[in-house]
C-alpha cells in the first residue's frame, strides 16, 4: 500500500487570559489551551512531517474547514469548542457534516462523556462502578436517603476543575445545600452530586481501537496537600498549586500497583471506553474506595497534552513514561484514527513495538500473577 505524509488540519481553542478564580473570562477558558501548547503540538505534527493547517475552533471555523476540505486527509481535533454545554461535539459534528475525517470520538460520545450524570447513568447500566450518584436541576431537591456524605458537588458539563473547588467537598446538608445553590447559579446547569471516594486516584490514558493501548496509569497523589486542601484535584490544586515552578511531586507515573489492581483497571478502563464509544484515544479518571475497589469518575475523551515535560501533563506523562517521544505519541493516536478510515500513514514514523510492553515487563515482571498478553 502507498504511504504518505498527510494534509492535516490542526483544530483547537487557546486560551487570552491566564488562569485565575476571580476573572470570568479566564475561568470560560480554563478548558482551552496555552499558545505554547498550540505551538507545540503544530510543531510536533510538522516534525512528523505533515502538512499542517492551523484552525482556531471560534465562528469561522466551519468556513475554514468547508475551503479546506478537497485538500485536507485528516483532522486532528484538540477543540473544547467555543461554549455551551455540548461543546465539545460542535467540531466533530461539523466534520460530520464536512464528511472530512478526523482524530477521536463522534459527537455523540463527545456530548455523552462531557455530560457527567448521562456518562454514569451508562456506566451504571454496563455494571461499570462508578460513585453512587444524584442530579439536583434545583437547588432545594431533597436528597436521597441512599446518598450518604462526605459528598462532592460539581457542575455537570465542566472540565478541567472547572467549579469544582476545595469547598465542594461537603460534610452536612448546610454545606451541600449551599454549595448547590451557588454552582447553578454560577454555572447555570444542573449539579451532580456524587459520594466522596477516599481511596487512591488514577488516571489511564487509552491509545487505539483494536488492539487499545493501556498506557501506564498516572496516580494523582495528594500527600502533599497543604492542610486546608482537600486530598482531590480541585482548581486550586490544578491550576494554582500544581505549576512546573513548584517542586511538590503530585504526580507519580507509572503509579505503584500490584499486577492484579492494575489488570482490573485496565479491565475497567477498556470497558468504559467500548460503553461509551470512545474512538482513539482517552483518558480515564479512575478512584478507589476505602476498600480498593476503582470506581470510574469521568472520561476526558480530548485529553490535554501540553508537549513541555514540565507542565507535568498527564497523557503525555503516561506516554513518555512507556518510552515514547511525544511525536511518537502524537503518531501512534493520529495512527489509530487513519486505520479506522483506511487512511494509510508513513510507517517510518513508527514507534519500535516493544515499547508497548517494555514498561510492563520493568514494573511487573516480579510479580506472581504477571503475564504478557
Ligand atoms: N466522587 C468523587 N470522589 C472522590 N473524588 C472526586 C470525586 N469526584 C471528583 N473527585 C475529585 O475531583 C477531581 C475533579 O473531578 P472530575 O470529575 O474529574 O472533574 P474534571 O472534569 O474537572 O476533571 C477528581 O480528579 C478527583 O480528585
Ligand atoms: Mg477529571
Amino acid at each position: 500500500m502507498e504511504t504518505k505524509k498527510l494534509n492535516l488540519a490542526f483544530v483547537y481553542n487557546v486560551r487570552h487570559k491566564k488562569p485565575s478564580l476571580t476573572d470570568e473570562q479566564a475561568i470560560a477558558e480554563a478548558e482551552f489551551d496555552e499558545p505554547s501548547t498550540i505551538n507545540g503540538i503544530a510543531h510536533a505534527l510538522r516534525k512528523l512531517g505533515h502538512e499542517i493547517y492551523r484552525i482556531e475552533a471560534n465562528e469561522e471555523a466551519y468556513a475554514k474547514l468547508k475551503s479546506l476540505k478537497n485538500k485536507l486527509d485528516l483532522v486532528f481535533n484538540v477543540a473544547e469548542g467555543l461554549r455551551n454545554q455540548d461543546r465539545e461535539a460542535q467540531i466533530p459534528a461539523m466534520l460530520e457534516n464536512l464528511d472530512i475525517p478526523y482524530v477521536g470520538s463522534k459527537p455523540l460520545a463527545q456530548a455523552l462523556c462531557l455530560n457527567k450524570a448521562y456518562t454514569k447513568k451508562v456506566l451504571s447500566y454496563h455494571q461499570i462502578p462508578t460513585p453512587r450518584f444524584q442530579l439536583f436541576y434545583e437547588p432545594n431537591e431533597r436528597l436521597s436517603r441512599k446518598m450518604h456524605f462526605p459528598l462532592i458537588v460539581k457542575p455537570v458539563s465542566e472540565g478541567s476543575s472547572k467549579g469544582i473547588t476545595n469547598d465542594c467537598l461537603v460534610n452536612n446538608q448546610m454545606e451541600l445545600y449551599k454549595k448547590l445553590a451557588e454552582l447553578i447559579e454560577k454555572f447555570k446547569q444542573p449539579a451532580l452530586v456524587e459520594e466522596f471516594l477516599t481511596g487512591r486516584e488514577f488516571t489511564v490514558a487509552l491509545i487505539g481501537n483494536s488492539p487499545v493501548e493501556v498506557l501506564p496509569p498516572v496516580e494523582i497523589l495528594f500527600d502533599h496537600l497543604p492542610n486546608n486542601l482537600a486530598p482531590m484535584d480541585s482548581y486550586e490544586v490544578k491550576w494554582i498549586l500544581d505549576n512546573p515552578e513548584s517542586n511538590l511531586k503530585t504526580i507519580a507515573c507509572p503509579a505503584q500497583l500490584d499486577y492484579k489492581k492494575f489488570l482490573q483497571i485496565k479491565k475497567l478502563c477498556l470497558k468504559t471506553k467500548q460503553a461509551l464509544g470512545i474512538l482513539d484515544w482517552c483518558r480515564i479518571d479512575v478512584r478507589m474506595d476505602s476498600d480498593g475497589r476503582p470506581h470510574v469518575l469521568e472520561i476526558n475523551q480530548i485529553p490535554g497534552i501540553m508537549p513541555d515535560p514540565k507542565e507535568n501533563s498527564r497523557f503525555p506523562l503516561a506516554a513518555r513514561t512507556a518510552g515514547y517521544t511525544y511525536e511518537e505519541m502524537m503518531h501512534k493516536i493520529i495512527k489509530a484514527a487513519c486505520e479506522r478510515y483506511g487512511i494509510p500513514v508513513s510507517p517510518v514514523l513508527e514507534p519500535a513495538p516493544e515499547k508497548a510492553t517494555n514498561w510492563l515487563i520493568e514494573s511487573f515482571s516480579g510479580q506472581k500473577a504477571f503475564k504478557l498478553v
